[in-house]
């Protein structure tokens, strides 16, 4: 029996199907029909009354949020594996589980962190600029985008979670050596991927291309800093597909101009969407792109069908729950 079919979902941006269809027959959906982010004020309104919100990264979910939309709250469904943007501690205050989409995103992510690391080492973005631009004027040349080689190099893996090892996975391809520093020691992994545990001074300092695979908390806040940057090769890259605000950028900026480091591969950063004016955009040795780690067409979809399920299963008591509290 559909005995939850009147009560009110909000989802707050227009998500892919089959999210939308899993949830409006089971309850009564209501769903931000754009994908961009909502004004404060309208997403304080719209979550009034509702007993599950599914929400995503951008949407601040804080206790103004969740005393709007009242004590019917049981379920915050993120849209999305990281939950930094929701507010855990008043979460748990008020009962609220909150949820998320492992799994699905880890090997799309893991291809974008490589597509990163490609792209920085060989300057694939000034190479191709070059020739829309009309600039490529003498066919092959002997000094053209002269870049560094990504196979036989050492990879650094900081943070060996679920898409940290599916990065690993793909540097064996590539005959990378892969050293990883994580809070905890996974030693299982480290036969089976051929990688080898070591402080994050030592990981800093042998890396070729330093990859970055942690969730946001107070421990990773701006855990690449100065001090950390300065560890590293003149040639190394950096590379991040995490949370921006695990690096500090205003240090990760001067070291870039300074050189010295090689160059940065980012898809986040420390406030997103970053302005025109922010200096990386500044810097030739970068490849910025607009935090799309999950964004291919399968994904989305599977995290659409994971996030409604979360909510689903948890009023009919049934599947899976992907609880982080
Ligand atoms: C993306 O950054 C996510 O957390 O899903
Ligand atoms: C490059 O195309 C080469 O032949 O070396």
């Amino acid at each position: 029996m559909d005995t939850h079919i009147k009560h009110k979902v909000y989802v707050t941006r227009k998500i892919p199907e089959p999210g939308p269809s899993i949830l409006k027959n089971r309850f009564q959906l209501k769903m931000n029909p754009r994908a961009d982010v909502l004004r404060r004020e309208n997403l304080i309104q719209n979550v009034r009354g509702a007993y599950a919100v599914m929400c995503m990264l951008g949407d601040k979910i804080d206790s103004s949020v969740m005393d709007s939309a009242g004590p019917n709250l049981k379920v915050i469904s993120c849209y999305s594996v990281g939950y930094d943007h929701v507010d855990i501690c008043e979460a748990i205050k008020r009962k609220i589980i909150v949820t998320n989409t492992p799994n699905v995103l880890a090997n799309t992510t893991a291809d974008l962190t490589f597509s990163l690391i490609l792209t920085a080492a060989r300057n694939l973005v000034n190479a191709d600029r070059h020739v829309r631009g009309g600039n490529w004027k003498f066919g092959w040349t002997p000094d053209l985008f002269l870049g560094y080689d990504v196979h036989g190099s050492t990879l650094g893996i900081i943070g060996l979670g679920e898409i940290g090892t599916l990065v690993a996975k793909r540097a064996r391809g590539f005959d990378m050596k892969v050293i990883y520093h994580s809070k905890t020691r996974k030693r299982d992994l480290e036969s089976e991927l051929d990688i080898t545990y070591v402080s994050l001074e030592e990981l800093l300092q042998r890396s070729d291309f330093v990859s970055i695979h942690v969730s946001l908390n107070k421990d990773s806040f701006h855990m690449i800093d100065k001090s950390k940057i300065n560890l590293m090769k003149k040639t190394a890259f950096i590379i991040n597909t995490s949370r921006g605000k695990v690096i500090n950028e205003r240090d990760l900026i001067r070291a870039l101009k300074n050189n010295i480091i090689a160059g940065a591969g980012l898809d986040v950063y420390e406030n997103e969407p970053i302005s025109r004016s922010n200096r990386l955009t500044q810097l030739p040795q970068t490849v910025l792109l607009p935090h799309i780690g999950s964004a291919t067409f399968m994904t989305r979809s599977k995290m659409a069908e994971v996030a409604a399920n979360n909510i689903v299963n948890f009023f009919y008591q049934r599947g899976v729950v992907y609880k982080i509290n």
